[in-house]
């Protein structure tokens, strides 16, 4: 009876304590599952849009991949086609061109040039308007567009905004 009760006892305590454990490797591994904040963080760049110079091309980087951001001056504005002008992200009252700057045939970085105000890729002679719509084979379709918001004078790339969405259901972009 004894020997019985003190069993008892000693399974009572050996499963408390193995299910402590349990629980406490449970929480270490859900840990370990969750991304960090700064990985989430990661996921978006925020650009000030105040800092862009007019038919100056910045290249900046948004999840490891080149983004084109080219401020239109108003004469590059006035003489857009409605083509063009739908793929305008406008910030503040300023128009830009923003593009993942990757050629949409096979991936090559197209080369901006400021007096022609068109991107060449070299890679096999496809070209882009200041819009970064096609202007010659063999992209078969323009520049994407990387999701965007527009917040103030800033653009937080990785963040959908209303704008984008347009511009998606349209089919400006993929
Ligand atoms: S990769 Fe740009 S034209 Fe082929």
């Amino acid at each position: 009876m004894r020997d019985s009760s003190r069993r008892g006892f000693m399974g009572k305590a050996f499963g408390a304590v193995a299910g402590v454990g349990a629980v406490a490797s449970l929480f270490a591994m859900k840990k370990t599952w969750d991304p960090l904040p700064s990985v989430k963080a990661a996921g978006f760049t925020t650009l000030d849009m105040s800092a862009y110079n007019e038919n100056e091309l910045i290249t900046e980087k948004w999840r490891g991949k080149p983004i084109f951001v080219l401020k239109k001056s108003a004469e590059m504005i006035a003489s857009q086609t409605p083509v063009q002008q739908e793929r305008d992200v406008i910030v503040d009252g300023s128009h830009y061109m923003v593009a993942i700057g990757l050629c949409t045939h096979l991936g090559c970085i197209p080369a901006y040039n400021t007096d022609k105000k068109d991107f060449l890729c070299a890679c096999h002679g496809g070209q882009f308007d200041f819009s970064g719509a096609v202007a010659k084979v063999p992209p078969p379709r323009g520049l994407d567009i990387p999701p965007f918001k527009v917040d103030g004078n800033k653009l937080v790339l990785g963040e959908v905004g209303p704008e984008y969405t347009k511009m998606k259901e349209s089919g400006i972009t993929l």
